[in-house]
């Protein structure tokens, strides 16, 4: 998720479960151009692996490129201690500005360019034994609902795995998802390639009910990671009918802690406290006294300030 899957917070979902994850998107143009703040997004720290980088744009041959240089390390800026796993290649964003553009879900209006754009980043990816998966959505809107002739065409392409999110692009985030949508890709493609099925996945009922439905082979966990990064651990703890503790207050303030920490480590104290304001904020939702808090985190300037403020929770 832009803004938020950077790799201190991949590190700690990872600390408590996922098993795999996917960078913030990455502009593919802005990777050839050399942009030094775009390859700050594909950082792949000791153990933050396995992930996948996501690249988004529209033209075959920028995506290439792009693809070339984060599956090779080849380019300026590159901090890798882990390879990546895949470069997924994003055709679900919803954003105005990026289908605007015709990158993201705009992709979704042309198969062909589908099928070309992943054939292209596949050959580009070869050499460094990189595999290629892809995340679409539902379909562009009620009408236009063609995730399994999106998802064929990937597959055709030489995609490895498809993520639906179970919502077309209209939708935004919002209402309820379709699982159909899910369950029309698993049945589309060879057993070759994973399924994972994405949206609204929250708990262990919200697993089961798209495992069991679609027949898709894996989950995609979103937002519901923003505030609970131990959702993986609870979800998989009911699957292997181990006992999860929920969180308390002084876990939740602790967790929150040591996120900001570690994003002051990587990006500094004063920005890394700038940028953990809303974040952490998503951890502490629903206690008592979070409000009073969160603007006490939102004039925090240092980490002592910020650890005060989370204090008063104690
Ligand atoms: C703030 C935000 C940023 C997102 N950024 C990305 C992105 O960069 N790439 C991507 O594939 N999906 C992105 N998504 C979509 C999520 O990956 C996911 O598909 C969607 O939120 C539905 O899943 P969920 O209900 O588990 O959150 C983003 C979603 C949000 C809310």
């Amino acid at each position: 998720m832009a803004g938020f899957t950077d790799h201190p917070f991949r590190l700690m979902c990872r600390r408590f479960g996922a098993d795999y994850a996917v960078s913030e998107m990455i502009s593919a143009k802005a990777m050839t151009f050399g942009d030094r703040k775009t390859a700050e997004l594909s950082a792949l720290p000791q153990g933050d692996s396995p992930c996948a980088l996501q690249i988004f744009g529209h033209e075959p041959e920028s995506m290439a490129q792009a693809a070339a240089m984060l599956a090779s390390g080849g380019f300026d800026g590159c901090s890798y201690a882990e390879k990546p796993a895949a470069i997924d290649i994003n055709m679900g964003c919803p954003v105005k500005k990026i289908v605007t553009s015709g990158d993201g879900s705009a992709l979704m209006k042309d198969a062909d360019l589908c099928r070309r754009i992943v054939s292209a980043v596949c050959e580009a990816t070869e050499p460094y034994g990189v595999p290629v998966t892809v995340k679409i959505r539902a379909g562009w809107d009620e009408r236009h609902k063609n995730a399994a002739e999106i998802a064929r065409a990937c597959a055709a392409g030489g995609a490895s795995a498809v993520t639906v999110h179970a919502r077309t692009k209209e939708q935004m985030y919002a209402p309820g998802i379709d699982l159909d949508a899910v369950k029309s890709v698993r049945q589309a493609l060879p057993d070759s390639v994973a399924v994972v099925g994405n949206g609204d996945v929250s708990c262990y009922e919200d697993a089961v009910r798209m495992l069991e439905y679609t027949e898709c082979d894996g989950i995609m966990i979103g937002r519901a990671a923003l505030g609970d990064p131990w959702v993986f651990d609870e979800i998989k703890a009911a699957f292997e009918g181990r006992d999860f503790v929920a969180p308390d207050t002084a876990f939740r303030v602790g967790a929150a802690r040591r996120f900001v920490a570690d994003i002051a480590g990587v990006y500094g104290e004063e920005a890394g406290v700038r940028m953990s304001r809303g974040r952490a904020a998503h951890f502490i939702k629903g206690i008592r006294g979070a409000a009073e808090v969160r603007s006490r985190l939102n004039s925090a300037r240092t980490l002592e300030e910020f650890d005060a403020a989370l204090d008063m929770l104690l």
